[in-house]
């Protein structure tokens, strides 16, 4: 029986979005001869009038999408259905229309590639009217249970690694201490897989508190044994010594971070002398090319997401564990917010090669 499926991105955009849209529509098309429509800009497509969506085809979705970054779709991660922004600064529930756009395009099933809070709002659309769900985990930060990894994790990795090979030059140039500020919301996978990879000396995490003597020790321990220059690596919502966030802004209540490395900076080059400078690597972490690793993950989960829908299994998200795709429900994974660990591999391999990563 020939069914008409539909996809979207939803939340932050990252890397791999693209090549889990292109083996959707290969295996959906291919080989079971359906029909994949992709929504335009998340859960926004189905809300407004006219419908915002597209036919996707395997003509469309060659090989140069899967290695493109971003999504061609489209995302927000700001326009929740169950409280749409108007223009004039109010909100409005607008989840029926979601639910009406769904049955407007005669959707069988819908996949959703998305984080935690993504998933959360379409888990609550397809209870409300019987939309048959199967979910793509994706999100830089690698905070989703029941998944070792999210679409979009190893690339951010590999971005903050490169920015401290980079850095590592020209701070041993000119005998300097670099921070490195980089994203994950309240999870530090990104902070101590790249600061691991990337020869960092201090590593800081929300998850493990720090002090700053102890990061100043470190550094001028490392000075007395001829080293020149220290590299240390941030997460963006670790807080300031006195428990502070360190934020300038806020989106709609919730904090927008940043700021983290700043403060560290200006700590240490006052404590130790010396000279200190900051990168805040940003959207950096987003954008670009995926790595072979996110392309593998992405391609994996979206054969998988449809076949979920072959099999009628709704309400599922697809998952990595143990070098297998499986699938979790939706609840589960939401449920559990997945921080790091203090029995973490890297934790403990960060240990072992002497980076101070705080007070454990
Ligand atoms: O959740 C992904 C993420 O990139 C976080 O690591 C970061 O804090 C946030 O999104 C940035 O969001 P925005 O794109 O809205 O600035």
């Amino acid at each position: 029986m020939t069914k008409r499926i539909g996809v979207l991105t939803s939340g932050g955009d990252c890397a791999g979005l693209n090549a889990a849209i292109r083996a959707i529509t290969h295996h959906a098309t291919e080989t079971y001869g359906w029909q994949v429509i992709g929504i335009r800009k998340g859960t926004t497509g189905l809300i407004n009038r006219p419908l915002e969506y597209q036919d996707l085809t395997v003509g469309f979705c060659d090989s140069a999408l899967l290695r493109s970054g971003g999504t061609t779709l489209g995302s927000t991660n700001k326009d929740n259905p169950f409280s749409f922004p108007n223009p004039d600064g109010t909100r409005t529930d607008r989840s029926q229309d979601f639910i009406e756009g769904y049955n407007q395009l005669k959707l069988d099933a819908l996949i959703g590639i998305g984080g935690d809070g993504s998933q959360h709002i379409l888990r609550r659309l397809a209870e409300h009217d019987g939309i048959n769900l199967v979910a793509i985990p994706k999100t830089i930060d690698n905070d989703l249970g029941h998944t070792e990894a999210a679409i979009g994790y190893h690339t951010a990795v590999e971005v903050a690694t490169e920015a401290l090979d980079r850095l590592q030059p020209t701070a041993a140039s000119h005998q300097r201490v670099m921070v490195l500020e980089v994203m994950g919301r309240d999870a530090g996978h990104i902070a101590l897989s790249a600061g691991v990879a990337g020869g960092a000396d201090v590593i800081l995490i929300p998850e493990i508190p720090y002090t700053l003597e102890h990061i100043c020790n470190k550094i001028t321990s490392l000075a007395k044994k001829g080293r020149t220059f220290a590299l240390v690596i941030v997460a963006e919502a670790v807080k300031k010594e006195n428990g502070e966030i360190a934020t300038l802004t806020k989106d709609e209540g919730r904090p927008r971070y940043g700021g983290i490395g700043q403060y560290l900076g200006e700590k240490i080059q006052k404590i130790t002398g010396a000279e200190t400078r900051v990168t805040t690597l940003g959207h950096v972490q987003r954008g670009g090319q995926p790595c072979a690793w996110d392309r593998i993950i992405a391609s994996a989960f979206g054969v998988s997401a449809v076949d979920l829908i072959a099999a009628g299994k709704f309400d599922r998200m697809v998952a990595w564990q143990n070098r297998q795709v499986v699938d979790v429900p939706i609840a589960d994974a939401i449920a559990r917010y997945q921080a790091v660990e203090r029995s973490d591999i890297m934790i403990k391999t960060a240990q072992g090669l002497g980076i101070y990563v705080g007070e454990l």
